[in-house]
């Protein structure tokens, strides 16, 4: 059995922004589930303290650099088996807005003290010295505000392993000189072999150079990150670390995105049942104010609205969908200027592209078992969760051939149609018109009863839950406390 404290900045359903709540909602009970001890710690922000309550308050540490004294609170993740720890610091996290940015939607100005004092409070436990008397194996973090923590255990002769996960390079952490010095943080941090980036603290650099061993949500982009279109100037890092950077599939929580079960959408249904899925679409044209028609087929796109997810190439394609008689849903939020066009054009075409630009969690389950189709035309995504979702309810997507949409998606050709592995379409230059070309070949088969139904029955029928994955991430575990018993016997 090994002992996982698993260090993340959100997860579902205490507090979510995007993907990695889903995944630090999901992973860690099914690791649980295979026998080892995880606990989660994140901090204690309002909606975390509500949702995992009831609440025991463990120790109280004072900790260089934070503020006040922090508090170690004990939950337990709802749905779950899995413990929560909440860093209780008051000053830092409970506060109105979302966990990195204000209600005004500008990031909280305090960003890097927030984390630092997090990751110093998660360090404390990883070394056992917060009173909790457990004794950790592995810290395994994700993403940048956890970045420091592997940073913060490599002097330690007592110190578990640690795993640091990307779910997104494209979000680093970086803050200006001035504020490391803030931090009171060891002086040699501030080099190029450690997080400081082109005259930046870097946080994400802390776990790419310390940590035991590195994974990202997908194969494909493990090998993209390694190259300067995806790698962000880091990718010499990357590439150097490549022998010790290990890409595993996220897996989906089937129990949450399950449409025989799933009680936020209008009618349950299984791969047998799919008849029932047109009393979702019904139900999904009414919700967004678009014609009631069962016959036209309708696109779906759920997602936060950044350059990253590509619906300016949606937005694009108005007129030609328009002119295919598809109508169009979209549940959003983010850059106002795609906010506003939406806006524009669903007040434009009602009956035809409906908008909710808004973050609804409900409707996300209801437009997955809604739609026909899904489309996800990412510029990049490293894994992606709505493409799973939406083979788990029978909505074959079409997504552009990158990161881990290339790793789940196998396109429909005559070929692939013929083995019957076929679950959606892709296409690979980030234009409107190859989006364009592939909703195209999505519409024929759509229109072809018998090959729409084999190409939703692929993809329901396929196992998308964390199984796999978890075992995946064992085996890394297992490496990286290798690696730290080598490192810490030289
Ligand atoms: P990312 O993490 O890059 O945002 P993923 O596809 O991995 O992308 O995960 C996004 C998650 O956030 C999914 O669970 C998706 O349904 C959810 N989501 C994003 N935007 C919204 C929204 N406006 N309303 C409801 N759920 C959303
Ligand atoms: C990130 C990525 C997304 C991934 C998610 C969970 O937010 O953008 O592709 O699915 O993390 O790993």
């Amino acid at each position: 059995m090994i002992n996982v404290l698993f260090a993340t900045s959100e997860a579902h359903p205490l507090i979510k922004t995007g993907g990695l709540a889903d995944v630090s909602g999901s992973l860690p009970a099914a690791l649980l589930a295979a026998g080892h001890d995880v606990r989660l710690v994140l901090p204690a922000y309002p909606q975390a303290i509500t949702g995992a309550s009831p609440l025991t308050q463990l120790a109280t540490l004072t900790l260089t650099g934070c503020n006040d004294p922090v508090t170690i609170l004990e939950g337990h993740l709802p749905g779950s088996n899995v413990t929560v720890y909440l860093i209780d610091a008051p000053d830092y996290f409970r506060r109105e807005g979302g966990p990195y940015s204000q209600p005004d939607g500008n990031d909280w100005p305090d960003n890097a003290d927030r984390f630092a004092c997090f990751c110093r409070a998660v360090t404390s436990i990883a070394l056992n010295q917060a009173g909790l008397d457990w004794a950790v194996d592995i810290v395994h973090c994700n993403d940048w505000q956890t970045g420091l923590i592997p940073a913060m255990l490599v002097d330690s002769r007592q110190r578990p392993a640690s795993v640091f996960t990307i779910h997104n390079l494209a979000y680093q952490g970086l803050f200006d000189q001035s504020q490391f010095h803030n931090l009171d943080l060891p002086a040699s941090w501030w080099s190029m072999h450690q997080m400081e980036f082109h005259g930046q603290f870097s946080f994400v650099k802390g776990g790419l150079v310390n940590a035991d061993w590195l994974t990202t949500v997908s194969p494909t982009y493990a090998r993209e990150i390694c190259t300067p279109q995806y790698g962000y100037g880091l990718e010499g890092l990357l590439s150097h670390r490549s022998g010790e950077l290990t890409g595993i599939l996220n897996g989906i929580d089937t129990d949450i995105w399950n449409p025989e079960k799933d009680p936020l959408i209008a009618k349950n249904y299984s791969a047998k049942t799919l008849e029932r899925k047109r009393q979702n679409k019904a139900a999904l044209q009414r919700t967004m104010g678009l014609a009631v028609e069962a016959n036209t087929p309708l696109l779906g796109h759920v997602g936060r609205l950044v350059e990253q997810k590509g619906v300016d190439l949606i937005l694009d394609l108005l007129p030609a969908l328009a002119r295919r008689g598809a109508q169009l849903a979209i549940i959003g939020t983010g850059d106002r200027h795609l906010e506003s066009a939406l806006r524009k054009a669903s007040r434009h075409l009602p009956e035809q592209i409906g908008v909710a630009l808004r973050y609804d969690e409900s409707l996300s389950h209801l437009l997955e078992a809604g739609s026909d189709i899904f489309l996800m035309p990412s510029r990049f995504e490293p894994c992606g969760l709505n493409q799973l979702y939406s083979l788990r309810y029978g909505t074959p997507p079409v997504v552009r051939h990158t990161g881990g949409l290339a790793d789940s998606i196998i396109a429909a050709t005559p070929a692939t149609m013929a083995r019957k592995t076929a679950n959606g379409f892709v296409f690979n230059d980030t234009t409107s018109s190859s989006l364009l070309d592939a909703i195209d070949d999505a519409l024929t088969v759509y229109h072809d009863p018998d090959n729409w139904r084999q190409i939703i029955q692929t993809g329901m029928t396929t196992d998308h839950s964390w199984n796999k994955s978890a075992t995946h991430y064992i085996s890394v575990y297992e490496k990286a406390i290798d690696r730290n018993d080598n490192k810490l016997n030289l």
